[in-house]
């Protein structure tokens, strides 16, 4: 695996003629990031990964300075997963002038766009940016970060860049708590009630499958949630997916998020319905 952080070194090593999938991350790595990478190299030739917590993504209370990096043992997790390329670039390299920014239009009002102004503006330009870069065949996104996909896709298509968005499941612990480089911030009791998002989850995505309706999952989800000690619910919704919009009786997928503040972290979790 070859390690580059300059663009001159970047293009140098990439290969002209083989497909190539990428994964972009902020490193901290887990095995939610190494599924990407398995999906990657099932599907490419040469597999590239970039690692880089984008600066422009965080909002000023938010965790950038105390965000877990761990570069050494992110590169030998890289390596032992197959990665061909791995690009770890310094602020100044990705953000040259920072004249140019890309401005999400619709669905970074609601979810974690609406607890988060300016975030998906934040990834969407950091996404944009790499996608010049690496300028890969595929790209693959975890639906752990369900908006954070939509908004790529909405993206891709609007300014028909040529890559293939691929959408991977969420990776999760034993106790369905979903893999995130944030849940070092917990304490291990914390991470046993925070176990009970998915379930409160699995529970109301069969209860839509029931027949019931999404207004009234919306409220059982919540009572669920509440009921969690030591955390605070930020946000629950259900939504259409990938539009992100209000779920009407055209909706094929609702996508069921919700966020819920530890004392340390926050955690975003969902899952998808879809219909029939
Ligand atoms: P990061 O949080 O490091 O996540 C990188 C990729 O790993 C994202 O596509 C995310 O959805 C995926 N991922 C994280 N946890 C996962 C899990 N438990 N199961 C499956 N996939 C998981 O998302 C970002 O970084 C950034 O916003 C980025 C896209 C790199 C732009 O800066």
């Amino acid at each position: 695996m070859k390690i580059v952080s300059t663009v001159k070194e970047l293009q140098h090593a990439l290969p002209l003629e083989q497909t190539i999938g990428f994964v972009p991350t902020m490193g901290y790595l887990h095995e939610g990031h190494m599924s990407l990478v398995e999906n990657a190299r099932c599907e490419n030739d040469f597999v590239v990964m970039s690692i880089f917590v984008n600066p422009t993504q965080f909002g000023p209370n938010e965790d950038l300075d105390r965000y877990p990096r761990d570069f050494e043992r992110d590169e030998k997790l890289a390596r032992e997963a197959g990665v061909d390329l791995l690009f770890y670039p310094t602020t100044e390299t990705m953000y040259p002038l920072d004249m140019a920014r890309v401005t999400v239009r619709h669905g970074a009002d609601v979810l974690c766009g609406a607890s988060r102004p300016g975030h998906f503006d934040g990834v969407l330009t950091i996404v944009s940016k790499l996608f010049n870069l690496v300028r890969p065949t595929r790209a693959y996104f975890g639906l752990k970060d369900a908006q954070q996909v939509a908004l790529i896709e909405g993206y891709v298509r609007d300014y028909f860049v040529p890559v293939e968005i691929r959408r991977c499941p969420i990776v999760r612990e034993e106790t369905g708590l979903a893999k995130s480089s944030r849940n070092v911030y917990l304490t291990d009791e914390e991470k046993e009630e925070a176990s009970q998002i998915y379930k409160a989850l699995t529970v109301a995505k069969a209860s839509l499958e029931a027949g019931d309706d999404p207004k009234k999952v919306k409220q059982q989800l919540t009572d669920r949630l509440d009921e969690i000690p030591n955390s605070q619910i930020d946000y629950v919704e259900v939504v259409d997916y990938p539009t992100l919009g209000v779920v009407s009786n055209d909706s094929t997928e609702l996508l069921l998020a919700v966020a819920v503040q530890f004392e340390r972290a926050r955690l975003i979790d969902n899952v998808i319905w879809k219909k029939g």
